[in-house]
């Protein structure tokens, strides 16, 4: 029998959480394309993001998992420049992508953007992380309302061990998967694999949207 294929646009796909989406959907019967600057897109361009989707045409299911860095440091520290170069990434990006990809997505769709733990956790000198999480969960919830029939949720993980924390020495990285694992309810850091199980949720469960799906090893219980 010949069944219509189901496309699936990941965002952030080629490292990481996004990665570990695209593993999980990636079986064979379907259509999988993973996007991040390393193929050529970066989405803090809309005119690219918009190129892009259109190149792709009518699909199913987004997923965003782009941008995972933002300055650390107290707000009268961190330079704004820096600030507003993590919300054009994180924030605008996924917002052009919510925006571009819209019109090409089929009624079934779904739309699972990203946001992060430190929404809601209140951590000293993480305010950009926070606010732009922040942001993302609120706009998810307009998004639901704005695209129905579409689905959009937000998966928020909590500390997962990535390539997003590559660029820390070795010994403060394993002290904070250590940390994590010692001090969270969970009693592990998460994987990507671990986090990856939610988008799945969110894109098969055809009664949730509007929802933040928090997989943070309890640290908001913490
Ligand atoms: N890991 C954690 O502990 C953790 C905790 C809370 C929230 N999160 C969130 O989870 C999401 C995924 O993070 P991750 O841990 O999987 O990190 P990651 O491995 O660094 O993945 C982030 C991806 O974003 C892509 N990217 C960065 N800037 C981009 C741009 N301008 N345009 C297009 N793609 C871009 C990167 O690919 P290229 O370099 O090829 O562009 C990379 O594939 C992020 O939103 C992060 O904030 C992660």
């Amino acid at each position: 029998m010949d069944q219509k294929k189901t496309t699936y646009v990941i965002i952030g796909g080629a490292s990481g959480i996004g990665e570990a989406v695209a593993k999980h959907v990636n079986n064979g019967s379907n259509i999988v394309h993973v996007a991040s600057r390393t193929t050529g897109l970066d989405i803090s361009d809309e005119k690219a993001v918009h190129r892009y989707f259109e190149s792709i045409g009518p699909f199913e299911h987004l997923v965003v998992t782009a941008g995972s860095y933002a300055p650390a440091g107290k707000v009268i520290d961190v330079a704004i420049d820096d600030a507003k170069k993590a919300f054009d990434i994180k924030f605008w990006g996924a917002i052009n992508v919510a925006k571009h990809a819209a019109r090409y997505m089929t009624a079934n769709g779904t739309i699972t953007l990203t946001t992060g733990m430190l929404s809601r956790k209140v951590v000293a000198n993480t305010y950009v992380k926070t606010a732009i999480n922040a942001a993302l969960e609120a706009v998810t919830k307009v998004l639901a309302k704005e695209l129905s029939p579409i689905r959009v949720n937000a998966v928020s993980p909590g500390l997962t061990m990535t390539t997003a924390y590559k660029n820390m020495d070795t010994p403060s990285r394993e002290a904070m998967y250590e940390n994590a694992k010692r001090n969270l309810p969970a009693g592990k850091a998460g994987t990507a694999a671990d986090i990856a199980m939610a988008y799945v949720m969110a894109i098969s469960n055809p009664y949730m949207t509007g929802s933040i799906i928090d997989v943070d090893g309890g640290a908001l219980v913490n």
